[in-house]
C-alpha cells in the first residue's frame, strides 16, 4: 500500500530518487541542457532546504519513497513524480489531491504546475485548465517554453 505524508527528515535521498527519474521524463521534451539544470537543483541539500518550507509531500511503499511533490507558497505545484512502476495506479492524483488541499488550507483559491508535454493529459483528468498561452520555466540561467496550467480549488 502506498500513503502519502508530508516530507520528514530523511527523505533526502529516496526524494533525489524520484525526482531523477522524473528528470529523465522532461529531458526527453526538453533537453540534457535543463535535466542537467534540474538535477542540481534537487541535490540532497537543495531538497532539504525547500521542504523547510513546507508543502514538500511524498508517497512512501512500505518505507521507500516513490513519489514527491511540492506545493510552494505561491500557488505552484512542482515536482510531481514517482518511480517508474509506481505510475499509473492512481497514486498522482493522490499526491496531486494531497497538495491540493494543503494548498485550501493556506487559503489559496487556486493552484498551478509548468507540465510537460508528456503529463498534460493527468493534469487536464486532474481538473486543470490551460492558463493564458505557454509560460517560460526558469531553470537557473536557463529559460524553456513550456504550457502553465491552473485549477480554481472547490471552497
Ligand atoms: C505524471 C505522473 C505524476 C502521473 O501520476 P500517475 O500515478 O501515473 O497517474 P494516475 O494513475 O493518477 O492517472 C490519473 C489519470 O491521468 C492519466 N495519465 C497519467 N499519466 C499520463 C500520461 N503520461 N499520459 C496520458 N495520461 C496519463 C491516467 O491514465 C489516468 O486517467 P484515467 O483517470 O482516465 O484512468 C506520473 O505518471 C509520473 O511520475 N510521470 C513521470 C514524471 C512526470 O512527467 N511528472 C510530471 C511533471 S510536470
Amino acid at each position: 500500500m502506498v500513503r502519502i505524508r508530508l516530507f520528514r527528515p530523511g527523505d533526502e535521498k529516496g526524494c533525489r530518487r524520484v525526482i531523477l527519474t522524473g528528470i529523465k521524463v522532461s529531458e526527453k521534451a526538453f533537453g540534457k541542457k535543463i535535466a542537467a539544470m534540474q538535477a542540481r537543483a534537487n541535490t540532497v541539500a537543495k531538497i532539504r532546504e525547500k521542504a523547510r518550507a513546507g508543502g514538500f509531500a511524498v508517497a512512501v511503499a512500505g518505507t521507500a519513497i516513490v513519489g514527491t511533490g511540492r506545493l510552494q507558497d505561491s500557488g505552484e505545484i512542482s515536482i510531481v513524480y514517482l518511480l517508474p512502476r509506481f505510475r499509473l495506479r492512481g497514486i498522482g492524483s493522490q499526491l496531486l489531491g494531497y497538495l491540493e488541499r494543503v494548498a485550501r488550507r493556506r487559503g489559496l483559491k487556486t493552484v498551478f504546475v509548468y507540465s510537460n508535454p508528456v503529463a498534460e493529459k493527468f493534469y487536464l483528468k486532474a481538473g486543470y485548465r490551460l492558463a493564458g498561452k505557454a509560460g517560460v520555466l526558469r531553470c537557473g540561467h536557463a529559460a524553456v517554453r513550456c504550457r502553465r496550467f491552473r485549477k480554481r480549488l472547490a471552497v
